[in-house]
């Protein structure tokens, strides 16, 4: 007879996961994050291969990385706010400009942009950010390049070779990594922001070109800020089952 694992209470556990955007500085031991990435490790992998590296930025680099993309972000937010010319300039001079996965600043397909309006539109009215507050939005999308408070920016690349098969396993070994933090009573938050300078990551680490950044995730103590109470709706499974052809 097939043994039966003891997973507690799962669906509960796993519901319990929320990303953090708001974190204490405690630092994160060394050694609580190898064992969070061994956990991540036990994800399935296409053919074993595990076709993903992980860079671990803390202390100085975690700083650097930071300070780095808050100036990118800056840059394009001053660009924004001005004539064209300021904007030729800012292109011409490549400042702030994506440079990998521009395919995160195109906007959604519509089979897709009711589900990403309705948790912006949730998350800001849950911090009290009003619509038109332009300055108020810039200013939380910002605090993703503080890493929303992190101590540890973790940047997740994926194999080239095997396209969307090394992103399924990089998204299998992440929730195995978010799952494992969560029941150490750490936050997580991945981060397709921070994916848009991948250049400014590669300055810090040695990682082989074969591999492309596909986001970033952050890990930390969570704090008691508002915003970690904001849950994002979960759809029904009704929403993503097919039909039948009639
Ligand atoms: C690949 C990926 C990239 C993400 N990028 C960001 C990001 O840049 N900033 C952010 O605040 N949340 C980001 N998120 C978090 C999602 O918004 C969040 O998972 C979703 O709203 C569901 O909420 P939950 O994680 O609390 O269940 C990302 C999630 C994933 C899976």
């Amino acid at each position: 007879m097939a043994k039966i694992y003891d997973s507690g209470d799962f669906s509960s556990f796993v519901a319990s996961r929320r990303s953090t955007r708001d974190f204490q500085s405690t630092p994160v031991p060394d050694e609580l994050i190898e064992e969070i990435i061994a956990d991540g490790l036990t994800s399935p992998s296409w053919s074993n291969t595990r076709p993903f590296v992980i860079a671990v930025a803390k202390g100085e680099v975690r700083d650097r990385l930071s300070n780095e993309f808050l100036s990118r972000f800056e840059a394009i937010k001053s660009a924004r706010g001005e004539g064209f010319f300021a904007k030729l300039k800012a292109v011409l001079r490549r400042k702030g400009l994506p440079t990998s996965n521009w395919l995160i600043i195109r906007p959604y397909h519509k089979d897709l942009i009711h589900r990403s309006k309705r948790v912006g539109k949730e998350m800001l009215s849950h911090i009290e950010i009003e619509r038109d507050d332009k300055k108020g939005r810039d200013d939380f999308w910002a605090r993703n390049y503080e890493f929303f408070g992190a101590p540890v920016e973790l940047f997740l690349f994926t194999h080239k070779s095997l396209g969307k098969f090394a992103s399924s396993d990089a998204g299998l070994f992440m929730q195995n990594l978010m799952l494992s933090a969560h029941a150490k009573g750490l936050g997580t938050c991945a981060q397709g922001s921070v994916a848009v300078w991948e250049d400014a990551v590669r300055k810090e680490f040695s990682i082989n070109k074969n591999y492309s950044l596909l986001c970033g995730i952050c890990l930390g103590y969570p704090s008691d800020g508002k915003i970690n109470s904001f849950k994002a709706h979960r759809i029904n499974p009704s929403e993503i089952i097919v039909p039948l052809k009639k």
